[in-house]
Formats: structure tokens, C-alpha cells, sequence
């Protein structure tokens, strides 16, 4: 991380995990944390059904709260959807975007993550966007291409001044839920390539501006190992975020 010119963010990602009504006590807890957390802000992105507790819970807590999916469309025939605009008016702040899990389950796109990314930050949400290559690219040694095709097919029209809103999450496909985490000089190395890619589109000074997380199997054992690299800025958290000391031991590990 490099707190010069970036911030560096504590993002947990509930995924399809807990009720709306386990918001409050699990923000209720990180209530004092999170105000003495100066090094890094939190994030808490749940299912749309927890939005409004936990919107409501973080009410004078510094904990901001993201949804984990959105549509790219503003409004019309969708049934199950659910626009930004819908999101911002609740009083969400961020919302991840191109996560794995929707890219293969939902057989979401390139194309379709831009669009709601753009949709994002059109309503002032900030898109956390994921990139990260599965299995058989990283053996193939062809991580690198992958994650830059991707990067830049998410920020297609994305403007300078937009950038500034916009979180990178990467998360390599194998490290997900499986207890594998990336190697802090393997995430360190997309992150690097990341920020080389954005400088390249939008310049040096935008570029370091982007906070680059790393996701994948993060734990309270190898978090600070992986933000102790220049260009991992935070972590994007799952399941070590359903418990709150585990979270709040995360971040600690951000505080070096
Ligand atoms: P994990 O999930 O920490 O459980 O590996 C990370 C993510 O998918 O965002």
C-alpha cells in the first residue's frame, strides 16, 4: 500500500450470507473500531435485502455500505433487477461489480460489467470492480494479458475525473473460497500491472490514485504479508468477513 496517494480499504463481501437482521449487532461492533481505524476505510457490502438495515445500523459509524451486485439499465422491464439509482437512494455507496461468481453463474460479460460500471458511477455509487483469471491462464503463465483485456474492457469510457471513484478488486479465480491464497509478490505483480495499465490510459497521477485490492482467501494470518506490497492497497474479504474480530483483525493488519 502506499497511503501518499491512495486510500487504503477494508472491504468485506457478505456474498449469500447472514439475514438483514444480523446487521446491527455485526456494525454495532465495529462501531468504536472503525473510529479509531484511521489508517483505512471499511466497507460492508451485503445482499440487497440487508441494505436498508445495514444502512441503518451504520447510521454514525464509519463503516460504508455497498451492495455486491447492480443492473446496468437506469430503469424498465426487468424483473429482479435492481438499478443504481435504486441503490444510491437508499443511501449505498458502493456496489462490487464483475465479480467471478456472477461472471460464471450469471454468465455475466465483459461488456455488461461496463455497463454497470458506468451505470455506477453515473448515480455516484463507486463500482468495485473485479478482475482475476482462473486456474488454467495462470498455469498457461497468461495472468497478465488476461487482467488487462479486462481492465479495459470494464473502464471503456470511464473518463479521468470518473476513474478517481473507481476501486479495483483483483481476485484470482483459484484463491476464491478455496483456502489458496495468492502469494503477497503474486498479487503485488497484477496490482503493478493494474496501476501500469491505467497509467498508460489515463496517466501517472490518475493512476496512483486507484486503490487496488487483492481478494482471495484473505485471513487475519496472511493479511498483513499481502498489504505490506506497494501495489495491494486493502483487501475485498468473503468469508473471513462474516465474523467481525476476524474482520477487524484484517484491518489491523492494515495499520503498518
Ligand atoms: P474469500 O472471497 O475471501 O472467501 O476467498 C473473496 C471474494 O470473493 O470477494
Amino acid at each position: 500500500m502506499n497511503r501518499r496517494y491512495r486510500k487504503t480499504l477494508i472491504a468485506a463481501n457478505w456474498k449469500m450470507n447472514r439475514l438483514p437482521g444480523d446487521c446491527r449487532d455485526f456494525i454495532a461492533s465495529l462501531r468504536e473500531y472503525a473510529a479509531g481505524a484511521r489508517w483505512c476505510d471499511m466497507i460492508l457490502c451485503v445482499p440487497y435485502t440487508h441494505l436498508p438495515a445495514a444502512i441503518k445500523a451504520a447510521k454514525g459509524v464509519k463503516v460504508a455500505i455497498g451492495a455486491q451486485n447492480c443492473h446496468g439499465e437506469a430503469a424498465g422491464a426487468y424483473t429482479g433487477e435492481v438499478s443504481c439509482r435504486m441503490l444510491a437512494d437508499l443511501g449505498v455507496k458502493y456496489v462490487i461489480v464483475g465479480h467471478s461468481e456472477r461472471r460464471a453463474m450469471c454468465g455475466e460479460t465483459d461488456e455488461q460489467v461496463n455497463k454497470k460500471l458506468l451505470a455506477a458511477l453515473s448515480c455516484g455509487l463507486r463500482p468495485i470492480l473485479c478482475v482475476g483469471e482462473p486456474l488454467n491462464v495462470r498455469e498457461a503463465g497468461a495472468e497478465l494479458d488476461y487482467v488487462r483485456v479486462q481492465l479495459k474492457m470494464a473502464l471503456k469510457g470511464v473518463d479521468e475525473r470518473s476513474l478517481r471513484h473507481v476501486v479495483i478488486a483483483y481476485e484470482p479465480i483459484w484463491a476464491i473460497g478455496t483456502g489458496r491464497v495468492a502469494t503477497p509478490e503474486q498479487a503485488d505483480r497484477v496490482g503493478e500491472t493494474i496501476r501500469e495499465t491505467l497509467r498508460s490510459v489515463y496517466g501517472a497521477r490518475a493512476a496512483r490514485g486507484v486503490s487496488i485490492l487483492y481478494g482471495g482467501s484473505v485471513s487475519p494470518e496472511n493479511a498483513q504479508q499481502l498489504f505490506s506490497m506497494p501495489d495491494v492497497d486493502g483487501g475485498l474479504i468473503g468469508g473471513a468477513s462474516l465474523d467481525a474480530d476476524s474482520l477487524k483483525a484484517i484491518a489491523d493488519a492494515a495499520n503498518q
